[in-house]
């Protein structure tokens, strides 16, 4: 199997494993979890699944439930006030302990408000994501305020971070986040204490949030190339 139908296979097991009529269901961003989206549009459409409640976590997410006519809410609305049963998202890494790194697709502010909103967290990976030390390899994001780049910067190289403000493609500039934030991309060159570095990055004044998960323990779905997927509890 290549990444792509990894990919497709475990975002669509996990929504079938999981996802249950009359659910509030957080929808997450990105290629694996887009596939678990889908699944939960096909599954209402055939009417296995129904009364679900959606809230999605970037316009990726919103413009694929509008697609499959998934019933969209805002945390804040009526509806859901505030909490959900199930978060399904894809990561950028995840480690033994099932912490994880998220942000690659720029939506970590309300990924991390969805996840953390959840009565119970899945990701959804292909088996290229499972690492030892989380940051090492693929860059953990912070959501910075633009006004705070150099000084948000400057404290995070005396953290013994590499810092990169995140590059837009086919737009001249940073990347603007759905929100009107920039992007700080940090990796380290040794394993770091990252459940202390979530509370520390957000205590740096311009920091909206970053993209370490330490807090929760998701069930994680990996898919493997031989077609198997795997579910960690
Ligand atoms: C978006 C995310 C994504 O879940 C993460 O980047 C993984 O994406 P993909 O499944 O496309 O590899 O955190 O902000």
């Amino acid at each position: 199997m290549n990444q792509n139908e990894i990919k497709a296979l475990v975002g669509k097991s996990a929504v079938e494993k999981l996802v249950k009529s009359g659910m509030k269901l957080g929808l997450g961003t990105g290629s694996t979890a887009l596939p678990a989206v889908r699944h939960v549009g096909l599954l209402l459409k055939e009417g296995k699944l129904t009364n679900i409640k959606a809230v999605s976590t970037s316009l990726q997410t919103s413009i694929e439930c509008e697609k499959w006519g998934i019933p969209l809410y805002t945390l804040n609305s009526g509806e859901i006030g505030g909490r959900l049963d199930l978060a399904i998202d894809g990561a950028d890494e995840v480690d033994g302990r099932h912490w994880c790194t998220k942000g690659g697709g720029g939506a970590l502010l309300i990924e991390k408000i969805t996840a953390y909103a959840s009565a119970s967290f899945c990701v959804v990976v292909d088996e290229s994501k499972v690492v030892e030390n989380l940051g090492l390899k693929f860059p953990v994001p912070l959501e910075v305020i633009p006004e705070a780049r150099r000084t948000v910067t400057l404290t995070l190289e005396k953290m013994g971070a590499g810092v990169i403000l995140r590059e837009a493609l086919r737009k001249a500039g940073p990347v603007i986040t759905e929100h009107g934030n920039i992007l700080l991309d940090i990796t380290f060159k040794n394993p770091v204490n990252c459940e202390e570095l979530e509370t520390e990055c957000n205590r740096i004044p311009g920091v909206v949030e970053n993209g370490f998960f330490t807090r929760l323990r998701p069930v994680v779905f990996i898919g493997h190339s031989d077609g198997s997927v795997e579910i960690k509890q």
